[in-house]
């Protein structure tokens, strides 16, 4: 009897929204590679049980969103540095000896992007601004410092939550006051926006950019693509990078874990997720 065909699947509760399904359904169908991808819904009641049962039933491992990314770690025998780091999981495999590894992807796609889709992108030219201090600004802090940024300038509507994240990270990070930070900084050689501002259906973030020559704003909100803050600074002529990079960059090792390629991020992934 030939082997089963490898499963793999994205685990939250609700699960309708997630991009995850296309975008490795893609690259299965692209490599005409054997397997499936498949959505998950998993309510919390079940979640230790799913992860217990998926591997004898043919799954290699699953991606992790909301609200079970924390939980998976928890539940890891193994886990990645970054994803200690992170203090939270998005990509599990499932080991022939029955262990649980978890990793932390997002601030790999983070940086992964950037290095695409600005090549000459460098983040030891001066320090980078992160809007933000929730999951996703813990995952990019600690990978722009994995980088070698210099320094890190943290902001938060919410001062506390971007000084605990300080507090993590050391001396390379400075919380600024969110109001001032959003007269950014003529030295700024990187802005980040990780909050959900900007998002269809939330207020835009709203800033000045008037100093800036040549810095690069980046944006994690990938619903729209251009968003308020990109397209003012792409007006301004500042280089720009979107936010659907990351998202896909992120699911590159765990794809590879589970089917055995690397898979590639290119235009015809990205029309394919656009047109969805
Ligand atoms: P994630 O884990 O995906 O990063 P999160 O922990 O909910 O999500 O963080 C959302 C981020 O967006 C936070 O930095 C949040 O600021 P607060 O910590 O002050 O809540 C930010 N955010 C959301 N709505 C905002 C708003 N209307 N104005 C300013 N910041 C906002």
């Amino acid at each position: 009897m030939s082997e089963a065909p490898p499963l793999a699947g994205v685990i939250g509760w609700p699960i309708g929204h997630s991009r995850s399904p296309q975008l490795h359904g893609y690259w299965l169908r692209t490599y005409g590679l054997p397997g499936h991808y498949v959505p998950l819904a998993i309510q919390q009641k079940d979640f230790a049980e799913a992860l217990h049962v998926l591997p004898k039933l043919g799954f290699k491992g699953v991606n992790v969103t909301v609200p079970y990314k924390e939980t998976a770690l928890a539940l890891a025998q193994k886990v990645s540095d970054r994803a200690a780091l992170i203090g939270a999981a998005n990509t599990i495999v499932f080991r022939e000896d029955g262990s649980i590894h978890a990793d932390n992807t997002d601030g790999y796609g983070f940086i992964q992007n950037l290095r695409q889709s600005s090549p000459d992108w460098s983040a030891r030219s001066g320090p980078a601004l992160v809007f933000g201090a929730g999951g996703a600004a813990r995952a990019i802090v600690s990978a722009l410092l994995a980088e070698g940024a210099p320094e890190v300038l943290l902001t938060n509507r919410t001062r506390t939550r971007a000084e605990t994240l300080k507090d993590q990270f050391g001396a390379k990070v400075t919380v600024m006051d969110w109001n001032a930070a959003k007269s950014v900084p003529a030295e700024v050689a990187t802005v980040v926006n990780t909050t959900t501002l900007g998002m269809v259906g939330n207020p835009d973030l709203t800033v000045d950019l008037s100093a800036l020559d040549g810095t690069l704003v980046t944006d994690i909100v990938y619903t729209p693509l251009e968003t308020p803050l990109l397209a003012q600074a792409r007006a301004q002529g500042l280089p720009v990078v979107d936010g659907l990079g990351m998202l896909l960059h992120q699911a590159v090792p765990g794809f590879e874990s589970w089917f055995g390629k690397r898979p590639e991020v290119d235009e015809a992934l990205r029309a394919e997720i656009l047109g969805a």
